[in-house]
């Protein structure tokens, strides 16, 4: 079996400052990608069949890879994926595998990529394995560093994301990365974004739209923070963001245990992502970040002391592969 190409490209993670939730409901969010980078390798042979590391059953247990590959006119490859995020963390791995695939198949070389586009496509697909959601995941995974999505207008735009499903449309605004170090600790309980987002879906059914409105504005809030770079009001509004989410029923108590443990150590913390599980962010005191991990190693989570990733999903390499030393182009549809 002839390898025709090979592609490998490396995506951030993420980890949302302020607004989940909200901004599925058009509210302003702003998102941090961060260095825990996910790589995919995606190869492509002369055969019918895709594969998870050879697996046909892996590949097609994995909904965000069976999108993408549908969303272009590829077949017959195999995908390869090395994450430093755990799987289900609220740390963007779903949008990092969509995004990072898609980016294989739909470029030719590492300068031939739009991230307009790339957004665009990878929030399509991510809904369409997904059922639900909003683009702040696959935005922030191809932009890079600090976004708002659907703030007001303060920082450059990137780029708009076309409505779905009667949402939206989203603003995607650069905001400057303060350069601090943020904390982020896996609880170790999967979360389940689809089933978190429709039960919140049915609290807004319900009439909780008052809490959506409160944390879209305090996301504007820490939209003007972060212009100022003032770590005690961005903490601040963290802690603010945590109540309401709370409020909106996306907590646990195991996740409010993690959070007293280590609340009065830190400027802010908070849930990131659906809630339910997956991660919590925290802002330490700046050069507290080492011992801030060790707090919530202490109470069972997994931390890891992050930066800001000023590179969105990029390709790394494309070797040529075939005996004649040419490398066949991806389908670029
Ligand atoms: O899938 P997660 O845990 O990264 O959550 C994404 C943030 C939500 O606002 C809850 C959903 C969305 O699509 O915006």
């Amino acid at each position: 079996m002839q390898e025709l190409w090979r592609r490998v490209a490396v995506s951030p993670g993420k980890a949302i400052l302020f607004g989940e939730h909200a901004v599925v409901y058009g509210y302003p969010a702003v998102s941090l990608a961060i260095d825990l980078p996910t790589t995919t390798v995606v190869r492509a042979f002369d055969r019918e069949t895709s594969t998870l590391d050879g697996s046909e059953e892996g590949f097609q247990r994995i909904p965000y890879l069976v999108q993408a590959l549908r969303s272009t006119s590829a077949k017959g490859i195999d995908v390869s994926i090395r994450s430093s995020l755990p799987r289900a963390s609220g740390l963007g791995s779903s949008a990092a595998v969509t995004s990072g695939l898609l980016m294989a198949l739909t470029s030719k070389n590492a300068s031939s990529s739009d991230p307009a586009t790339l957004a665009a496509r990878s929030y399509e697909v991510e809904f369409a394995a997904q059922g639900v959601g909003s683009p702040a995941d696959t935005s922030t995974l191809c932009a890079g560093g600090v976004v708002s999505i659907g703030g007001s207008g303060y920082g450059k735009n990137l780029w708009q994301i076309p409505p779905m499903n009667h949402r939206g449309p989203w603003k995607v605004d650069r905001l400057p990365d303060p350069g601090w170090s943020w904390v982020v600790a896996y609880t170790g309980i999967p979360k389940a974004t689809g089933k978190v987002v429709s039960a919140v879906g049915q609290a807004v059914g319900a009439g909780k739209t008052d809490v959506l409105e409160r944390i879209g504005a305090l996301a504007e809030r820490g939209i003007a923070a972060i212009f100022r770079a003032d770590r005690d009001e961005v903490g601040k509004l963290m802690n603010e963001n945590h109540r309401l989410l709370a409020e909106l029923g996306v907590s646990s108590p195991r996740i409010e245990e993690i959070i007293e443990a280590v609340r009065s150590e830190t400027l802010g913390v908070k849930i990131t992502g659906a809630g339910k599980g997956g991660s919590v962010l925290a802002l330490a005191r700046p050069g507290e970040e080492s011992r801030v991990a060790h707090l919530f190693a202490q109470v069972g989570t997994v931390p890891f002391v992050v930066r800001v990733s000023s590179s969105g999903v990029r390709l790394q390499l494309s070797g040529p592969t075939s005996p004649t030393g040419a490398s066949p182009a991806p389908p670029s549809s």
